[in-house]
């Protein structure tokens, strides 16, 4: 039996791929290729010396998501498949509704015919109400403050529902805080496209010369030195416990919930100054004013992933920093892995 992977070329789906393919299982690929490219694909098969059987398969198209669901037996799901900026969710929320909810609806459908019910569930830490600790517990309040996260709260909701209707459903939702980093290969990374939102691959950027200067959204917060403070978490460990979730799900019924973060917070200029060290050279940054629904510092509390999952984070900063930066310089200034394939 495959384990089925929706999304699986993306950034945390291509790294949950070589540790599903690592750690022995079949796998099947479902993406729409929205916000990645092949290439990740076709490096993971090289890293693994696996094959990865690739549908170019859109979960609003159920028709074609249930033919999948034909040729292939599953026992399991993740589910990565979706749209993750937060600034375009507040733009064009009806694109977020639609490939988020009404993607997982398709899914969660043709599961069901299929009488495949078990799956992990790709939620984010955006689903917490902002606390005045910033330490996030899977007990904290739910409360999301865009579009975005509130579609990662009603999906949620509704494999709740789904479970309570039919205790034959397992299920474990996966709360992300901040993935950072790439395989040690430098093979594969994060890949956005177009000018990234998120800090790291900005921050990746402007040390390769492909963008000219760090901006720092807000000096004026309470914290260490005034800057965000967030919990990142490397990719490899973030996939890592997308394999302790399968053996949940495998040998529980229910839902289950964990949040995937190192439980430590870094400010904006931390993490420049420790991206300095690895990259041995200076990274111009400018302040400016604090970006709108930020907060001013937010990281988990990951004792109950430890604890129920068996699942700790291990790799550090600095490690997530030098993985970053050994990926970012394999690609020439100006282009990333998907715009390099796409050109020669
Ligand atoms: C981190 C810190 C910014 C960019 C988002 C999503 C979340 C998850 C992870 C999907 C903040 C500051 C950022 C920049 C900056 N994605 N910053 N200059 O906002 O914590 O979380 O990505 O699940 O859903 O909300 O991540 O990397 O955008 O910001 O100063 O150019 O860096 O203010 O303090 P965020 P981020």
């Amino acid at each position: 039996m495959a384990i089925l992977v929706t999304g699986g070329a993306g950034f945390i789906g291509s790294h949950t791929c070589i540790e599903l393919l690592n750690s022995g299982y079949d796998l099947v690929v479902v993406d729409n290729l929205s916000n990645s490219s092949m290439a990740s694909i076709k490096k993971v098969e090289e890293i693994t010396a696996k094959k990865v059987p690739f549908y170019n398969v859109d979960l609003l198209d159920k028709d074609s998501l249930g033919s999948v669901f034909l040729h292939h037996d599953f026992e399991s799901v993740i589910h990565f498949a979706g749209v993750k900026a937060v600034g375009e969710s507040t733009q064009n929320p009806l694109k977020y509704y639609q490939n988020n909810v009404m993607g997982t609806l398709n899914l969660c459908e043709v599961m069901q015919n299929h009488k495949v019910l078990k799956m992990v569930f790709s939620s984010s830490a955006t689903v917490y109400s902002p606390s005045a600790s910033g330490i996030m517990t899977e007990e904290n309040l739910l409360g999301a403050s865009n579009p975005y996260g509130r579609t990662k709260l009603m999906i949620e909701e509704l494999l709740k529902d789904l479970s309570a209707s039919n205790n034959n459903w397992s299920i474990s939702i996966l709360r992300y805080f901040n993935p950072i980093g790439a395989h040690s290969s430098g093979q594969i990374g994060e890949d956005p496209k177009g000018t990234p939102n998120n800090l790291l691959p900005y921050i990746a950027q402007v040390a390769s010369g492909k963008l000219p200067i760090v901006r720092v959204y807000g000096i004026d917060y309470d914290t260490i030195d005034g800057t965000g403070v967030r919990d990142y978490v490397h990719v490899v460990d973030l996939a890592k416990g997308h394999i302790k979730a399968l053996d949940k799900v495998k040998t529980s019924n229910g839902v289950s919930i964990y949040n995937l973060g190192t439980g430590k917070g870094y400010s904006v200029l931390e993490m420049i100054r420790a991206f300095e060290r690895v990259a041995d050279r200076k990274i111009p940054y400018k302040i400016e004013a604090r970006r709108d629904g930020d907060v001013a510092i937010c990281y988990a509390d990951p004792s109950k992933a430890m604890l129920e999952l068996g699942w700790v984070a291990v790799r550090d900063i600095e490690e997530m920093c030098e993985d970053a930066w050994r990926w970012q310089k394999n690609y020439p200034e100006g282009y990333t892995m998907s715009e390099m394939m796409n050109k020669f």
